[in-house]
């Protein structure tokens, strides 16, 4: 299996931290933002590992992260040209995915405990996709997962009226299908491609299993999330917990 990291976008919730650097480098804890990714990563061994940014941001990324061997991982880049969503920039991943299995994290997505056995469940998946659902107080910013009994049912983006209290969180696991069906996407509303367009061409396609995140989790896209993230990170010294 290969990582992805998307770490593109203005960061405008976050401006004027924004103004002259990446979201994704700020600090969360001791760290910049995007050592926690790839760390995660790691810890699941998964050690090739795709970042896409922005061009204005590529040189300083690659100067915070170089080449990987620093967190025991080889490190890929390419460039984001225009901001078109998540599922636009993953487009970017496929020579470089080839027919493997891919877990793509969202570059400001912070977890308490590592990925690890969510990457396990879905290497003993034999095709499909799996998500990570957390229950969250604010679930109307996120994508919300529609639940029966068993599964995944439907996945809203950021709905007014959410039919659970279930985030889709930023790890997402894909086998190769995943970019025939990002050609198939069209952008939604907000004119971006979706990734909750995406999850929910696996649910169609009756493939999408899922996982509860244990532990603490929070995005990094806003002051107040960022403020939780360092308290995560913070109070762990940027250690990822093991599962006991
Ligand atoms: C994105 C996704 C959303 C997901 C969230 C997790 O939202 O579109 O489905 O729940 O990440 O962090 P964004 O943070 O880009 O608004």
């Amino acid at each position: 299996m290969k990582g992805v990291i998307l770490a593109g976008g203005h960061g405008t919730r976050l401006f004027p931290l924004t103004k002259a650097t990446n979201k994704h480098l700020l600090p969360v804890g001791r760290e910049p933002m995007l050592y926690h990714p790839i760390r995660q990563l790691v810890s699941a061994a998964i050690q090739e590992i795709l970042v896409v940014t922005s061009s204005d941001h590529m040189g300083d990324v690659v100067r915070c992260l170089g080449s990987g061997a620093e967190f025991d991982c080889t490190l890929t880049y390419r460039v984001q040209e225009t901001a078109g969503g998540i599922a636009h920039a993953l487009k970017l991943a496929r020579n470089f995915a080839g027919s493997d299995p891919i877990c793509v994290l969202l570059g400001d997505n912070i977890f308490e405990y590592s990925i690890a056995p969510y990457v396990e469940n879905f290497r003993s998946q034999s095709h499909g996709a799996r998500v990570l659902l957390k229950e969250v107080g604010d679930p109307e910013r996120y994508g919300v997962a529609a639940l029966d009994e068993k599964q995944v049912i439907e996945i809203e983006e950021k709905p007014a009226d959410p039919k659970s209290q279930f985030a889709v969180v930023g790890m997402y696991l894909y086998d190769a299908q995943i970019f025939e069906i990002l050609d198939q996407v069209q952008p939604s509303d907000r004119g971006e491609l979706e990734i909750t367009s995406v999850n929910n061409a696996y649910i169609e396609a009756g493939a999408l299993q899922y996982d509860i995140c244990r532990g603490r989790w929070t995005d990094a896209g806003t002051f107040d999330s960022l403020t939780e993230a360092n308290r995560i990170l913070g109070s762990n010294h940027n250690r990822i917990l093991p599962h006991a």
